[in-house]
């Protein structure tokens, strides 16, 4: 299989995130912790691979023979962005048990 242009050699079921790091390739992740093996919920390991309409998840797909991945496109940044994009306005929103509750300023919370 080929990762950004490099060549991979790994045995099957080596999922692509395993094969980038092999090829010193970093793919960011935020929900797959290697040691658990969890994962495939958060989209930011998203990967183009030739062939795949839709991007898929590096840390729970696995290779095939002759995969070609891309791990750095216009599409697959856009991905990533709009992801951290979601992180930090879900980070600014006021706890769940606060909404609807009065603000010290004035006004309430609101979701
Ligand atoms: S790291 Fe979250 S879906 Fe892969």
């Amino acid at each position: 299989m080929t990762i950004d242009g490099k060549q991979v050699v790994v045995p099957e079921g080596t999922t692509i995130y395993e094969a980038a790091l092999q090829a010193r390739i970093t793919i960011p992740t935020l929900c797959f912790v290697e040691e658990m093996g969890e994962g495939g919920t958060c989209g930011i390991c998203s990967v183009e691979v030739e062939g795949e309409p839709e991007p898929q998840l590096a840390c729970k797909t696995p290779v095939s023979p002759g995969m070609v991945v891309r791990t750095d496109t216009p599409r697959i940044r856009e991905i990533r962005e709009a992801i951290q994009m979601m992180i930090r306005l879900a980070k600014a929103l006021p706890p769940a048990s606060r909404r609807g509750q009065e603000r010290p300023g004035g006004g309430l919370y609101t979701p």
